[in-house]
């Protein structure tokens, strides 16, 4: 059995029918071939598949696509702005932050909420908010210095 679903992603609407079991990750890579969106350990431990839900971080394979109808997602490729990229992804690539990139689209959605909410965080929280997700390049000090670099008023 199918179910119907609408979900806004990167501002366009998506009307599909899923299986009620399909995750929202599986929906955006597999079905919208939104493939920025990484999964890694597929059990809510890594954070590689956080997107915005609502604007909020959530590891995107605990979701399910049908608890997902009728919101709003907003993934790594819906960032950028007429052919511009997001001022954090601008700063994480400045600050040498991306190594082979695959916790990067989750690193820099979570700062994203993060400093819509608080456009300066001290370090402190800026690690708290990022805590959940795992670098395997071991990269966190330069991810810490974009973070900051766009707190500090570098963000155009
Ligand atoms: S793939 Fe979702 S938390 Fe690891
Ligand atoms: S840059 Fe490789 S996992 Fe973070």
């Amino acid at each position: 059995m199918k179910i119907s679903i609408d979900i806004h992603v990167n501002g366009e609407q998506y009307p599909a029918e899923v299986e009620p079991r399909t995750t929202l990750l599986e929906f955006l890579r597999g079905t919208l071939h939104l493939t920025g969106t990484k999964e890694g350990c597929g059990l809510g431990d890594c954070g590689t598949c956080i997107v915005l839900l609502d604007g909020k971080p959530v590891n995107s394979c605990l979701v399910l696509a049908v608890d997902a109808n009728g919101r709003r997602v907003t993934t790594i490729e819906g960032l950028a702005e007429d052919g511009k990229l997001h001022p954090v992804q601008q700063s994480f690539i400045d600050n040498g932050a991306v190594q082979c990139g695959f916790c990067t689209p989750a690193m820099i959605l979570t700062t994203k909420a993060l400093l819509d909410k608080n456009p300066d965080p001290a370090e402190g929280e800026i690690k708290q908010a990022l805590g959940g997700i795992l670098c395997r390049c071991g990269s966190y000090q330069k991810i810490l210095n974009s973070v900051q670099a766009v707190g500090k008023g570098e963000r155009k």
